[in-house]
């Protein structure tokens, strides 16, 4: 077992010796940690895989801290990538780039002629890789089938003893996983909503963008590998709460006794017995993706909680990301 260090954000340079040492870093990201290896290191990224527990043929984002450990692996950057780094990098933008044959292992693409790329908006992360002087794989640092971590100690949770160390900035801003567009296709596309939402993406390309949510089944090749493997569904049943089901919701859950787990803003909390189990979203749909994940692991963590209770935001800009991972975290279900 390894004893894995927390280390503070004075102490980058520590952490980047971890992983020009082939160690894994868990670092800080403004949507999610991450789980940072050397992306150009086979057995450094094989190790990511192992640690998490995640299929090894889906492929990890490439997080970077400038434009040219970019065109490294993908040649001259085209317009529209140039465009899109302008205007959201760094920031919660995963763009999938067409690259060089064999420019990276496939332990990192999962053998496809792409990869993801992103930079982080997180200072501390952004030294950490400059400092490291190569690339680091970041796939959301938590076990496979857990929520995304926001904090350090969601991190340690997961991972104690599997790698060498987290670099810790408090809790993470934006709370859900970038969008990612995929740019090699004609028409870009966006495989997963995030805080950047289609419409903001098309108005600087100006052009259309696809917004690819169609379900993939099993047997199909997904856009975004990721896409197939069963996400974050915890133990109880999460129920997705629409604005005029409150009254009616809370009345029901205060018939079953002490199972019952509630998420929403402050407002709705207000309305809510004092003696019910709850966990406050903040105001608004901005605190509410902050808070989701840490809000099914304070359930989660609590054995008698048998439903979970989560309020409904309109899918629109972020509101889209949310109810995204919320719809998958509930398996689709509503509460009636
Ligand atoms: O916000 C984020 O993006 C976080 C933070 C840590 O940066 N990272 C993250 O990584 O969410 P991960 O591995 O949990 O999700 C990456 C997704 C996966 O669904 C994967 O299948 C997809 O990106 N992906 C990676 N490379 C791809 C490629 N070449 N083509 C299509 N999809 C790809
Ligand atoms: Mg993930």
């Amino acid at each position: 077992m390894l004893i894995t260090k927390i280390y503070q954000v004075d102490e980058v340079a520590k952490a980047a010796n971890e992983l020009k040492l082939g160690e894994l870093i868990a670092f800080p990201t403004e949507t999610v940690y991450g789980l940072g290896a050397d992306a150009t290191n086979e057995k450094a990224v094989k190790r990511v895989y192992q640690a998490k527990g995640r299929p090894s043929d889906n492929p990890l984002i490439v997080t970077v801290c400038d434009r040219d450990m970019v065109s490294r692996y993908t040649g001259q950057l085209s317009k529209q990538a140039i465009a899109l780094m302008d205007a959201f990098w760094p920031g919660p933008l995963t763009l999938i780039l067409a690259i060089k044959p064999g420019a990276l292992p496939s332990v990192v693409t999962g053998g496809l002629q792409t990869a993801a790329f992103r930079m982080p908006q997180n200072q501390a992360t952004l030294a950490l890789i400059k400092q490291a002087q190569v690339p680091l794989v970041g796939p959301s640092a938590n076990s496979s089938g857990k929520p995304s971590p926001t904090t350090a100690q969601h991190v340690f949770h997961d991972l104690e003893g599997k790698i060498a160390g987290i670099l810790d900035d408090g809790p993470t801003k934006v709370g859900v996983e970038s969008t990612i567009l995929d740019l090699s296709t004609e028409i870009p596309t966006v495989l997963r909503p995030g805080a950047i939402s289609p419409k903001q993406l098309a108005t600087v390309l100006q052009t259309d963008v696809l917004y690819d949510n169609h379900q993939v089944k099993q047997q199909e090749v997904p856009k975004a590998p990721g896409m197939k493997y069963k996400h974050y569904a915890p133990d109880a049943q999460v129920m997705i709460v629409k604005d005029n089901s409150w009254s009616q919701a809370l009345a029901w859950a205060k018939q079953q006794k002490d199972t019952v787990g509630i998420m929403a803003t402050a407002d709705i909390l207000s309305q809510v017995d004092t003696t019910e189990a709850t966990y406050c979203l903040g105001e608004d749909v901005v605190s509410a993706s902050q808070k989701l994940f840490a809000g099914l692991r304070y359930f989660d963590a609590q054995p008698k909680i048998k439903y979970i209770l989560v309020q409904e935001f309109k899918e629109e800009d972020l509101g889209a990301a949310y109810m995204n991972r919320l719809k998958k975290a509930a398996a689709n279900t509503f509460f009636k």
